[in-house]
C-alpha cells in the first residue's frame, strides 16, 4: 500500500508533499471538512478557510457570524461551531500546541473517533486506526467480512488494525482512503489496478462489489 501511496498519491491542499511536514491545522481542519462533504466540494472552502484562518490562533479569535458565513452550504453547521470552539481549546488549554495523542484529541469539541485518529496518524505520524466509509469497504472486500453493517465494524476495526503498520500511518490512512474513493468504488470497482487484489478474499471469492453488506431495512 505504502509503495502504491508514494506513485499514485492524489495531491491535495492539505496533504503535505513528500518531505514535507505536514500542519496540524491543516490536518484537522479538512479532515472535519471532509466529514459529510465530497473532496471537490471541499476545495474551494479550505482555501478560502485557510487564507482567512490561518492557525489556531486566528481561528480561536475568529468572530462567530464570519464562521458561519464561511461554513454556508457545508453542512451540519455544528462542525463549524466545534472548530471554533476546538480553536479555543487549544489556546487555552495546551498553549496553542494541537495535542498529538489520540487519547488527548478526543477531549475536544467535535474530535470523535475517526477524526481523532485521522489527525493522530496524518499530522503526527502516530500509529492510529483509521477508519471512514471507505476504508470501511476496501476492509469488508479484502477480508472477505460478510457480516451486515453496522454489526461488521467490530470486525472490520480488528481487521484493519491488524493491518496498519507501526511507521508511516498517515500514509497507509491516506492510501486506503484514495484507493477507496478510486479504484474499490462502491459499483464497479477497479479491481485489476488495485495492489491488493492478489490478496483480496473478496476477489476471490468471486464478487467483491457485493461487500461491504447493508444490514436490510
Ligand atoms: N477523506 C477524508 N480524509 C481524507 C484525506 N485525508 N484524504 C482524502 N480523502 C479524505
Amino acid at each position: 500500500m505504502l509503495a502504491w501511496y508514494d506513485r499514485h498519491r492524489r495531491v491535495l491542499p492539505w496533504r503535505a508533499l513528500p518531505g514535507e511536514t505536514p500542519d496540524p491545522y491543516r490536518v484537522w481542519l479538512s479532515e472535519v471538512m471532509l466529514q459529510q462533504t465530497t473532496v471537490a466540494a471541499v476545495r474551494p472552502r479550505f482555501a478560502a478557510w485557510v487564507a482567512r484562518w490561518r492557525d489556531f490562533a486566528s481561528l480561536a479569535a475568529a468572530d462567530d457570524a464570519e464562521v458561519m458565513a464561511a461554513w454556508a452550504g457545508l453542512g451540519y453547521y455544528a462542525r463549524a461551531r466545534n472548530l471554533v470552539a476546538a480553536a479555543k481549546a487549544v489556546v487555552a488549554d495546551h498553549g496553542g500546541v494541537f495535542p498529538q495523542d489520540e487519547a488527548v484529541l478526543r477531549t475536544l469539541p467535535g474530535l470523535g473517533a475517526y477524526t481523532a485518529a485521522a489527525v493522530a496518524a496524518i499530522a503526527f505520524g502516530k500509529r492510529a486506526v483509521v477508519v471512514d466509509a471507505n476504508v470501511e469497504r476496501v476492509v469488508a472486500r479484502l477480508f472477505a467480512i460478510r457480516t451486515p453493517l453496522p454489526g461488521a465494524r467490530v470486525a472490520i476495526r480488528a481487521a484493519a488494525d491488524r493491518i496498519t503498520p507501526d511507521t508511516r500511518a498517515g500514509d497507509f490512512a491516506q492510501a486506503m482512503m484514495d484507493l477507496g474513493s478510486g479504484i474499490c468504488t462502491p459499483k464497479a470497482p477497479s479491481c485489476l489496478l488495485c495492489p491488493l487484489e492478489p490478496e483480496c478474499l473478496g476477489v476471490r471469492e468471486g464478487a467483491p462489489e457485493a461487500l461491504p453488506v447493508k444490514a436490510r431495512k
